[in-house]
C-alpha cells in the first residue's frame, strides 16, 4: 500500500481506472451446484476473481480432539492456486491463507446453526483459481451460498464487500491496482438480515469520518450483493421446476 506518483487511480472527475464511479461494484456472477461430488457448491466471479467453494458435512469431526460437544466446527480452508496471481504462488498454506481460513471459519460460524450438530465438522474448501483483490470477502459471499446449497440450516447469510481509500477518496470494492497502490483497504462481512459485522480487517489508515462513510457504503452494497446470493439459490429451484436439474 502507498501511492507511487506514476499511478493515477482517479481521474479529474473521480472516475476510477476501470471506469467505475466511487460507489460502483465490479460485475458479480454467482452460481450454485457447480460440483457433483460436494454436498453443496458455488462459484463466484467478482471482477477478475474466480473462486469455487465446496461444502461437505456435517460429518463426525476428525481427529476426535477437534470435536465440540456442543456444536459443529466449521473448518474453512482457503487456497490460492499457483496460477491465480501474477507471480506464481508457491503451492500450499502460508501465513496469509491460514489467517484468511481462520477469519472465514469464524464469520461462517456466526451464520450457521452449529448448535444443531454437536461433535461434527463442516468442511468449506475454497479454491481461488484467479485472484483480483477482495478474495476473502468474495469467498465468504460464495461460501454462504454453498452452505445453503448443501442444505445446512443457517440463521442468516454472510455477505461481504471492501471499501478503501484512493487518492484521499473513499471508494467501494477495490480493484487490484487500488488495493496495491491505495491508502487503505477495509474488508467487511455482515449478516444480511441483522447487519451484524462478522469480519472486519483494516490495512492502512482511515479517519473516523472516512470509516463511517465506508461502512455506510458497505451496508448499501451488501444489501445488493445479498440479492445476488438469493437469485443464485432461487435459480436452482427454477431449473428444478422446469425439469432442468435433478
Ligand atoms: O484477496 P484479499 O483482498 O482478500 O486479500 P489481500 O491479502 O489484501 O490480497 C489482495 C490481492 O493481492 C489478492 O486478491 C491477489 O490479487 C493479490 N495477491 C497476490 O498477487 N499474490 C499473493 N501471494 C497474495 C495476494
Amino acid at each position: 500500500m502507498g501511492t507511487p506518483s506514476n499511478v493515477k487511480l482517479l481521474d479529474e472527475n473521480g472516475i476510477r481506472l476501470d471506469g467505475r464511479g466511487p460507489q460502483e461494484l465490479r460485475p458479480i456472477r454467482l452460481r450454485t451446484d457447480v460440483l457433483e461430488r460436494a454436498d453443496g457448491s458455488a462459484m463466484i466471479e467478482w471482477g477478475g476473481n474466480k473462486i469455487i467453494v465446496a461444502v461437505y458435512g456435517p460429518r463426525e469431526a476428525y481427529p476426535k480432539h477437534t470435536q465440540d460437544i456442543e456444536k459443529a466446527v466449521i473448518k474453512a480452508r482457503y487456497n490460492m492456486a499457483a496460477f491465480s496471481v501474477d507471480e506464481r504462488k508457491r503451492p500450499g498454506p502460508d501465513r496469509r491463507s491460514v489467517e484468511i481460513s481462520k477469519v472465514i471459519s469464524e464469520a461462517l460460524t456466526a451464520a450457521v446453526m452449529v448448535e444443531l450438530f454437536p461433535r461434527t465438522q463442516i468442511d468449506v474448501f475454497i479454491e481461488v483459481a484467479q485472484a483480483d483483490a477482495g478474495t476473502r470477502i468474495a469467498s465468504l459471499t460464495a461460501a454462504s451460498v454453498a452452505l445453503a446449497n448443501a442444505g445446512i440450516p443457517m440463521r442468516d447469510f454472510v455477505v461481504g464487500c471492501t471499501v478503501g481509500k484512493v487518492e484521499g477518496k473513499v471508494v467501494l470494492d477495490l480493484s487490484k491496482e487500488e488495493d496495491n497502490f491505495g491508502q487503505a483497504d477495509l474488508p467487511v462481512a455482515v449478516l444480511a438480515k441483522t447487519g451484524e459485522v462478522v469480519l472486519i480487517q483494516m490495512d492502512g489508515d482511515l479517519s473516523k469520518e472516512e470509516f463511517n462513510e465506508g461502512m455506510s457504503m458497505i451496508m448499501t452494497a451488501t444489501a445488493r450483493i445479498h440479492e445476488i446470493q438469493r437469485t443464485a439459490l432461487s435459480e436452482k429451484y427454477k431449473e428444478m421446476d422446469m425439469g432442468g436439474a435433478e
